[in-house]
């Protein structure tokens, strides 16, 4: 019995169509693996890393969690990090959050039940660092997508004090890396503004 056969359908008629457009395409990413970004983003399937930025397999080096929090503990993040810098010499960490992050929602709620609240734990410290200023917003919606805006930026700070970036930096190696947002209602990014590209002062 072969289960979900439409998926694997659809993975012929995908496979199919990159070879009409590019006889090469399978080959050449047999070779090598050579992408200039490393992509942090929440594991939600409306925001699909690839896609959203048009970029093709081979570009984009891709790690996804709940809610896109790099955690200093994480064995799975660190190694990405310490992977995709130091044998893939990516220039470009993107952090990217998106509005209506039901992680980041359930930050704002009741506790959970473990393990997810030990992973929701590292946005309530967030949350808790920035309480003033969300307690001044007075929309619920609105105090959330703060949240999510806020939570992304720890993240990028967080990852500028981790070993692996530190290291990088010091030897000179380019690297830089941005915090960014995406709305789901227009399907665009948005700078926040906050990239790094040495030890911030
Ligand atoms: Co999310």
């Amino acid at each position: 019995m072969r289960f979900l056969p439409q998926i694997f359908e659809r993975n012929r008629a995908w496979a199919e169509r990159q070879r009409a457009q590019d006889p090469e395409f399978f080959e050449r990413l047999c070779a090598i693996q050579h992408p200039s970004y490393l992509w942090i983003g929440c594991a939600d399937s409306r925001v699909p890393a690839n896609e959203i930025v048009g970029m093709a397999p081979g570009e984009l080096f891709v790690h996804r969690n709940v809610a896109n929090v790099v955690c200093r503990e994480d064995q799975n993040a660190l190694s990405v990090l310490q992977y995709s810098i130091d044998t893939l010499h990516i220039s470009h960490i993107i952090v990217c959050g998106h509005y209506r992050c039901g992680g980041v929602q359930a930050a704002l709620g009741p506790p959970l039940t473990q393990p997810l609240e030990g992973w929701i734990a590292h946005i309530r410290r967030v949350r808790e660092e920035h309480a003033a200023e969300l307690a001044a917003i007075p929309d619920d919606e609105a105090r959330w997508h703060r949240l999510c805006e806020l939570n992304v930026i720890a993240q990028v700070r967080i990852l500028a004090e981790t070993p692996t970036v530190v290291n990088a930096w010091k030897r000179g190696q380019t690297l830089d890396i941005h915090g960014w947002i995406y709305d789901l209602h227009d399907g665009l990014l948005r700078d926040l503004n906050v990239s790094l590209n040495g030890v911030p002062k």
